[in-house]
């Protein structure tokens, strides 16, 4: 089975975790993206949903294929948010934000009651860190908020190259006008004292280490759809 059948595998089961009348975030990718084109279906066959998009690229299949959108400023609090991942340890902590949308992900998956991951079996690591984590920052005083990050990780023991995450020839723009840095720090033994000290740095505007927002995650595999919800504890 490819890597996109898997990715629908995995959406189609998180939405049947979907109930009439939901608040919905809807999450950003291309695993994400097969979530929003069988939500559409559903949709087109009359069911109700509330949907919040965490980026602009989502907003945009999202009306294209006419799934109900609000923004968050309407719809503030979520019943559940549904999205993909770059990485997820079997304690459902994820490295998110290889499509760049991690500020509004964050913002969205902490304002839903629950949050379910969709992911293919590729995703699962041991350990974060093998994804460069993307990291969030304002463009003033680029150069100092790196340096501050390398700082902050070497007091951790990690080390990697911390590189800024290009568009062409420009560098790569968030929905909020941010740029991303995509540090190499390969294994992350302490993903909550990282996640502490580079939230105490003031140009870092959001990181992609979820820790303690998925409440489940749907992952799809040669062997089949899996669920996730503790270390050790899977159910097929
Ligand atoms: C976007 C994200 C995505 O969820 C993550 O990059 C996974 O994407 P894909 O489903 O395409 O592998 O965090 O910011």
């Amino acid at each position: 089975m490819d890597a996109r059948q898997l990715k629908i595998q995995a959406a189609s089961v998180a939405l049947e975790r979907v109930r009439p009348g939901m608040r919905l975030g809807i999450g950003t990718g291309s695993t994400a993206d097969e979530f929003v084109r069988l939500l559409a279906e559903k949709v087109g066959a009359g069911f109700e949903v509330q949907g919040v998009p965490t980026s602009e690229r989502t907003a945009g299949l999202c009306v294209e294929l006419g799934v109900p959108l609000f923004p968050i400023e309407e719809v503030p609090e979520l019943d559940l948010t549904v999205d993909g991942t770059d990485e997820v340890d079997r304690d459902l902590r994820l490295i998110k934000g290889g499509g760049g949308a991690l500020l509004r992900e964050k913002i969205v998956a902490g304002a839903s009651e629950k949050m379910i991951v969709i992911a293919d079996e590729s995703k699962i690591v041991d350990m974060l860190g093998q994804f460069p984590l993307p990291i969030e920052v304002n463009p003033f005083g680029l150069a100092a908020t790196r340096i501050a990050i390398d700082k902050a990780a070497s007091v951790l023991g990690l080390s990697g190259s911390i590189d800024l995450r290009m568009n062409g020839t420009m560098p790569f723009e968030t929905d909020g006008g941010h740029f991303i840095l995509d540090a190499s720090f390969g294994r992350i033994p302490n993903a909550e004292a990282l996640s502490n000290a580079l939230n105490a740095i003031p140009g870092v505007v959001e990181h992609g280490l979820f820790l303690g927002y998925a409440s489940e995650a749907i992952i799809a595999g040669s062997s089949g759809v899996k669920t996730m919800k503790n270390r050790g504890n899977q159910e097929i």
